[in-house]
């Protein structure tokens, strides 16, 4: 069977610098949003991923003029024509609920089926709907999301558990809604504030409050705006975990350490020495790598659920034991089979795993499962001995515009190709 994968020749440590790409969880619900006022919508350094591929369509579904060129896309919703998401493109990405909060802020009705996404976890989206109850918006339960959205108008909303997709759904459905919205108990990412700031740009009223919550004021319409999406936190903190385990120095330009400040202090707890300036960020990696007694995964500002697969790559390669906690996905240990087929020593306790670093990965045939699973088996073969194969590109051309591009600038002997994946390598036992 042939299947697009990366080849990797793992050993040589990584030197040099590069710019990240924009942020997917940034573009996605800045895109989005468009559909919410009139005019063109310029957004520059927009991630070259399927992920926006799929959103780009499902605007043009709705009725949104989408143009592309390179990383600047427009968007022009001056005209909605239809609030139904069809089903094919919506089930294939999480994001697509946000098409909820949009269209009802926008046209006071919405369809559409439940979301897609990496199958991380079971993924409800009960939050969503509860909080845009709380803004008069009702559902009907006919297999789809069916939201009649005549009686909206701004609440005060306590989400039971800050999640970022329910946070902007409301904020989404609320930029439009007559009154004043108060969301309590928000998630506090950054890409959170990114989306923020372009509604404002565009008329909206939003404020991050001291407390953390956010207080929308509803206006009547939205402007155009031309802007440019920030560097992605996650792309970039893969990147450093990838220079942990293969060892070497890189630096990340263009990117604030702001958004990044508990994965720096983790990688500085693995014997990384670490420069963190407004304009870049630096690692230089020993080769040697501490493990990490205790870590638990939790909402922004701890360490990020989207960084633990990398890390875990990483500390495979360390000395001493780690246990890593996952406390935001109950599935995103996938790759831990995978990473063991490289030798890694990893054993999975409920919602925890415990990892013996052994300095011993060497090359195989793998797969992702997800997006930053896949992410992660590329880490490990760049620490690998020998070559390793990774499948599933599907995945990781979700979320890296090209992570063989970004890691061959710095270096690494990583290439992609079209090929039997599965005869050619034999298998370690
Ligand atoms: C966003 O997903 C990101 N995706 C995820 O990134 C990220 O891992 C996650 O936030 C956490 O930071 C995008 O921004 C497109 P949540 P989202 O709602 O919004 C539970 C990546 O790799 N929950 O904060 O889906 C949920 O099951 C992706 O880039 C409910 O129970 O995350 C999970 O356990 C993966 N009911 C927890 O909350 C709901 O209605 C966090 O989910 C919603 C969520």
């Amino acid at each position: 069977m042939t299947l697009k994968h990366i080849t990797i020749t793992g050993g040589k440590p990584l030197y040099g610098q590069i710019k990240i790409q924009g942020s997917k969880n940034a573009a996605l619900p800045i895109l989005t949003s468009c559909i919410l006022g009139n005019g063109v919508c310029r957004i520059d350094n927009c991630p070259c991923i399927s992920d926006v591929d799929v959103t780009l369509r499902m605007l043009k579904t709705a009725g949104c003029r989408v143009s592309r060129g390179g990383s600047t896309v427009t968007v022009d919703a001056s005209q909605i024509t239809c609030c139904e998401v069809p089903e094919n493109e919506a089930s294939r990405i999480r994001s697509s609920i946000l098409f909820l909060g949009a269209l009802t802020g926008r046209c006071r009705t919405a369809s559409l089926p439940f979301p897609g996404g990496c199958a991380i976890g079971e993924r409800p989206v009960n939050l969503h709907i509860g909080a845009l109850e709380k803004l008069g918006v009702c559902f009907e339960d006919t297999g789809r999301l069916e939201a009649d959205g005549r009686g909206l108008r701004g609440a005060r909303v306590t989400l039971p558990f800050p999640s970022v997709g329910a946070t902007e759904n409301v904020i989404l459905a609320a930029v439009l809604a007559p009154g004043k919205t108060l969301i309590q108990n928000a998630a506090l990412e950054p890409e959170i504030d990114e989306l923020c700031e372009f509604l404002n740009l565009r008329g909206a009223r939003t404020v991050r409050k001291p407390d953390g919550s956010i207080l929308i004021e509803g206006v009547r319409t939205l402007g155009p705006v031309r802007y440019s999406i920030k560097p992605d936190r996650i792309v970039a903190g893969t990147y450093l975990f990838a220079a942990a385990a293969a060892g070497g120095k890189i630096r990340i330009c263009g990117l604030p350490a702001a958004g990044l400040e508990n994965p720096l202090a983790v990688l500085k707890k693995m014997g990384m020495k670490i420069t963190a300036e407004n304009s870049f960020c630096e690692i230089d990696s020993p080769g040697i790598i501490r493990a990490v007694p205790y870590l638990e995964t939790a909402p922004y500002p701890g360490f990020p659920t989207d960084l633990q697969s990398p890390l875990l790559a990483a500390l495979s390669e360390a000395r001493g034991e780690s246990l890593i906690r996952e406390r935001i996905f109950e599935n995103r240990f996938r790759v831990v089979p995978e990473l063991i087929r490289m030798g890694a020593k990893i054993k999975e306790e409920k919602d925890c795993v415990r990892i013996c670093g052994s300095q011993s990965l060497h090359g195989a045939s793998v797969a992702a499962t997800d997006l930053r699973s896949g992410a992660a088996l590329v880490i490990a073969g760049l620490a690998a001995r020998g070559a390793t194969k990774v499948g599933g590109l599907e995945y990781i051309e979700r979320g890296y515009e090209n992570i063989c591009r970004d890691l061959s600038l710095l270096g690494a002997e990583i290439s992609l190709s079209d090929g039997v994946l599965a005869e050619e390598m034999p298998r370690k036992v």
